[in-house]
């Protein structure tokens, strides 16, 4: 996971439960790391602190995912930055979330895995989104689609579905 993922989840958990929850975590989970944002740490260490902060502070991991998910949308689309400023709107973003930003992503910085995903557009305003990651985080996905309809204030309707494989495809509706 890039250390950009994670220097945003430090900031999520010490501005959502004050500054010393990140030292607190890193202590706790004996991680002497110190992560840089184009550097790659293995998954593991990013999975070992998010279960670290989630026991410590009593919270179930898919809310906190989602949580985490809203938080870091605007920080992506800072992080983006000329990449994604023209983008109007959700639709937009995600009909070249695949095939041009996490592509640019991958060109940008060395060893970046972005997930896939497939984007099927049904109409104006409905997205069948299927995510296939073997990190197989659903929960970050949905926080990331709510923050990013946040964003450019759209109102959504997100429903998932598990496939047979695992993996998941969300329905997000963007009528309103
Ligand atoms: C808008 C600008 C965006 C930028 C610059 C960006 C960049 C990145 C980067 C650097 C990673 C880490 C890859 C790694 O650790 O190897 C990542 C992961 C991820 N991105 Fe994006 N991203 C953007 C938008 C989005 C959006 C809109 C979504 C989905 C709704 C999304 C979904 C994800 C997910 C789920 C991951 C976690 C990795 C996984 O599931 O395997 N990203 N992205």
């Amino acid at each position: 996971m890039k250390g950009v993922i994670i220097n945003t989840f430090e900031n999520f958990l010490n501005d959502t439960f004050g500054v010393e929850t990140w030292d607190n975590v890193l202590d706790e989970a004996k991680c002497e790391d110190v992560f840089v944002g184009t550097k790659t740490y293995d998954d593991k260490v990013f999975f070992k602190l998010f279960m670290t902060s989630i026991e410590m502070k009593g919270l179930v991991a898919d809310e906190a995912l989602k949580l985490f998910g809203r938080y870091a949308l605007p920080v992506l689309m800072k992080y983006g930055g000329d990449l994604v400023s023209h983008y109007e709107n959700s639709i937009d973003v995600l009909l070249e979330l695949d095939s041009i930003i996490h592509v640019e992503v991958k060109k940008l910085m060395d060893e970046a895995r972005p997930p896939k995903f497939i984007i099927e557009k049904i109409d104006d305003k409905k997205l069948h989104i299927h995510y296939i990651s073997d990190r197989n985080l659903p929960s970050f996905v949905e926080g990331l689609l709510e923050g990013l309809a946040y964003y450019y204030n759209e109102k959504v309707d997100i429903k998932s579905q598990k496939q047979e494989d695992g993996t998941y495809i969300f329905n997000a509706d963007y009528s309103e």
